[in-house]
This record gives structure tokens, sequence and C-alpha cells, in this order.
């Protein structure tokens, strides 16, 4: 039920008000100056407050400033004989919804009363939403060495200093840099991505900097970069490794000088952004084989954060488990000692993405609510939906389906490529490596069988 508070020392006013409002099913308190309206804060749940200005003891606008600091969740119109504009203006600065004047116009009671009711509404939902991504993009794990990246991920924040998150496949780099945007000054700009491996190089200076109308064939119109969308905020360029030389030399131009020109463009543009980059390759190798820069390397590099692979932060593992099963809604299953150790002494390649690939695994596949390690070693070892289906070809050599179980733990083109290798060599095996053969068998034109046998480098024939 919806609580309404009236603060009016006219008792006409007070009935009056009270009677609209009841009569549309609204909870009704009202009270003749503010400081009893206050005590009355404290002890009911108020939506929304009619507040007038002229009071005894405490006036309007003090009674205002102090509510709105406060119980900020409260809205509160403020209302008056005495209306003029610069009253109305202070109290909307003071953080009123809305200002009306005496005498109070039934319509506009009960338009402003919704319309400040809706506000609220949508104002806690996005409260609520807040803080639900907050502890999805919790960092899970008790190991000092996951500690000691907490502990420098708070600190780095704080700073505008760029940050190079380092650290094998799945270790969660892009989750250090959302939580480094989150922990920051910037944590209400935006957070803007950008997957540097997945851009081609044709495209990446126009991605990142934007272009004006017409720059090139396909620019058909004025478009803004990724540094440009970031602004006030974090630009994240993620895999960055794997950027081209030439697009490492605009990066590095724009982070020097501070500005960049769109393409096709000759106004500057100042950039307010800050600079997280990632990357699972080791960048000083890169630069040493010539393949990175290392003018843009040092630039990047100013806080290096290294994201421990699994394998030295074991005690991680169960937690980590644990945790992503009750993100998952399955909160009551529990593991036992031997599964534990079973958990701790495997490898994970594929690092905290395999541990959830692992408790997505047992979601679907396990029905008991206990967890011991003789099940976990079953679900790891079996590669569902592959091996158990395929008959053998009598030669696993050429067969490799023994490799299905790790492309889960792939990117998405490298897992489809990996599939689709994996697959068109299993069935060339069965039809005795004859394209066209193998080509109609599974329903595809034999030269895009013959492209894809080169595009993958398949080896045909024993
Ligand atoms: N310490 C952690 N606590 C909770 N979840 C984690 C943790 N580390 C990683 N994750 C989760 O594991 C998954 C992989 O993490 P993320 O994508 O950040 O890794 P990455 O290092 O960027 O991987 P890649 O190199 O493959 O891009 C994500 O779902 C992420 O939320
Ligand atoms: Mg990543």
């Amino acid at each position: 039920m919806t609580r309404i508070l009236i603060i009016d020392d006219e008792p006409g006013i007070r009935r009056a008000l009270a009677s609209i409002l009841e009569d549309e099913n609204y909870q009704v308190f009202t009270a003749e100056d503010a400081l009893i309206g206050i005590e009355i804060l404290e002890k009911e749940r108020i939506n929304l407050i009619f507040l007038d200005v002229l009071l005894p003891n405490l006036g309007g606008m003090e009674a205002l400033e102090r509510i709105r600091k406060e119980r900020p969740g409260i809205e509160v119109v403020v209302i008056s004989g005495h209306a003029n504009v610069d009253m109305a203006v202070r109290a909307v600065k003071l953080g009123a919804f809305d200002f009306l004047e005496k005498p109070l116009s039934l319509d506009k009671v009960l338009t402003v009363c919704r319309n400040a009711l809706t506000i609220q509404k949508l104002r806690e939902e996005n409260l609520g939403l807040k803080k639900n991504t907050l502890k999805k993009d919790e960092i899970i794990g008790k190991s000092p060495a996951i500690e000691n990246v907490r502990e420098l991920i708070r600190q780095a924040a704080a700073s505008d200093a760029r940050i190079l998150i380092t650290g094998e496949n799945g270790t969660g780099k892009e989750l250090a840099a959302r939580a480094i945007h989150r922990l920051s000054d910037r944590a209400a700009g935006p957070f803007v991505e950008v997957n540097c491996a997945a851009i081609p190089d044709t495209l990446i200076e126009s991605e990142l900097f934007g272009h004006e109308k017409g720059a090139f064939t396909d620019a058909g119109s004025r478009r803004r970069g990724r540094f440009e969308m970031a602004a006030g905020g974090t630009i994240f360029l993620d895999e960055i490794g794997d950027m081209s030389l030439s697009a490492q030399a605009k990066v590095l131009r724009v982070i020097q000088e501070g500005k960049l020109e769109r393409v096709g463009g000759e106004k500057t543009i100042d950039i307010d952004v800050r600079i997280v980059a990632a990357t699972n390759k080791d960048l000083e190798e890169e630069c040493k084989q010539g393949r990175f820069r290392q003018d843009l390397f040092f630039r990047l590099n100013v806080i290096p954060i290294k994201l421990p692979p699994l394998r030295e932060r074991e005690e991680d593992i169960p937690l980590l488990l644990l945790h992503f099963l009750k993100e998952m809604n399955a909160s009551h299953i529990k593991l036992d000692d031997g599964a534990i150790g079973f958990l701790m002494s495997r490898s994970w390649p594929g690092n905290v993405r395999e541990v959830k690939n692992l408790a997505e695994r047992i979601v679907v596949m396990y029905s008991g609510d206990r967890i011991e390690a003789g099940v976990l070693q079953n679900l790891v070892q079996k590669k569902p939906g592959f091996n158990e289906n395929f008959p053998s070809s009598g030669d696993p050599e050429d067969v490799k389906i023994q490799e299905f179980g790790t492309i889960l733990n792939l990117g998405y083109t490298e897992a489809k490529n990996s599939f689709e290798k994996a697959y068109l060599e299993f069935q060339l095996a069965r039809n005795g490596g004859i394209i066209s053969r193998t080509a109609e068998a599974i329903g595809i034109y034999p030269s895009n069988l013959h492209a894809k046998v080169k595009k993958y480098n398949i080896r045909i024939g024993r």
C-alpha cells in the first residue's frame, strides 16, 4: 500500500488533500508541522510527502533539505500559497519532485502523485538491478594470490592510470576490468569494451575513432567511435595482443596526444577515457618478436595486473564451483571431501571458465545433491553429446574425437571451427577420404567441402 504524508499547518488543507488521496486508496498521514512529520517518517514507510513551505518551528525548505538527505528514497512535492518562481526553483534544486500552488487543483495533485510514485518505483527497480549486477560480478576466491589481485584492483581503480591485465584464458581478465571501472570515480560513466581480435584490420580505425559521413565507401553516415562513446568512463581494449601493428600505431598516437580525429574528419576531439587493456599473450615476448610495439606496451603497462591461473590458487577451485552452482540456482548441491580433493588436484587449462562449464554440466546432468569424486570424474571425462553417439571409425588417430571435450572451453569461432574440422575429418574417414562421396553423404557441395578441406588443412587418405 502506498503511504502519503501531508505536512501543512492549515487544518483545511490537510483535510481536503487527505480526502482526495484517500479516495484514490492511498493511506494518508498528516502532520501540522515538519518536526511532527519527521517523527512520522521514523515510524512509517512513507512513499511520498506533500510539504508546505511556510511552517512553524522548522521551515519547509529546511525540512525538504533534511528529508532529501536522510531519506533520499522518498519523493517530496512542495506546496505553497505564496508561490513564486524563485521558491519553486529552490525547491527543485533541493530535490523536490515538483512544486504545486495553492489553491490546489484536484487534477494536478493526482497527476503529480502518480508521476512521483512511478519515478520512485523505477528508481527502486534500478537500484535493485544495480545491486544484482554488483553481486554477479563479484571476484570469488580466498587464496593469497586472488586477495592480492583484489587489493591491486582496489588501489589501481582509484587513479586514472592505464592498466594492463594479463593472464591465461579464462582467468577473469574481463571480470577484473569491469571491477576496476566499477570501483573507480568513473563508475557512473560508460564501460565500453572492444575486442581487438574480432575487428578486421580495415575497420579498426573507424571502430575505435569513428568516421565522418562518406569517409570511405561504406561510411554512410557519421559515426562516433568507441573512444568517444567511452567519454567520462572506461574503454576496455580486450585481446590487445592481437591488434595489428598499424592499429597499434594509431592507438599509440591517440594516447600520446590525448585527442583524436574521426576518419575523414578535420575536427580534433579531446578524449576523456580511462584505458584498461587485457591480453593472454606475453607482450614483452611479443615486443621482442616485433609483433607488438614496445612504446605502446610501456604506455599501457603503467599498472600491470596479472591474474593467476587456477593451479596457483587451488583452494579457490571448490569455492568457485560452489559459487557458480549458487548462481545457477543449485545451492543445495554440496561437495564431499573426495570431490574437493579431486577438484584441487585436477589441472584446469580453461581456468575459471572451465570450472563454470563444469557447474553447468552438473546442473544439467546430475540430479543428486551430494557430489563425490566419482561423480565429478564422470562429468569431467564425459564429453557430452560427442563420443557417446559417434560410431568408432576404428582409427582414433584419424578421427580425433577425443579432442571434443576441450572445445567446450573455446571461444565461439574457435569452437565452431574446431568442431567443423573434426566433423569433416570424421566424415571423410568414414567415406574413404573421397570428397564427392563424403559431400553427398553429409549434404554439401563437393566444391564447398574441397574449400573447407583446404581451409582446415585436412589430410586426406591414410
Ligand atoms: N574470481 C572469479 N570469481 C567469479 N567468477 C569468475 C572469476 N574469474 C572468472 N570468473 C568467471 O569466469 C568466466 C571467465 O572469465 P573472464 O571472461 O573474465 O576471463 P578472461 O580472462 O577474460 O578469459 P579469456 O582470456 O578467455 O578472454 C566469466 O564468466 C567470469 O565471470
Ligand atoms: Mg576475456
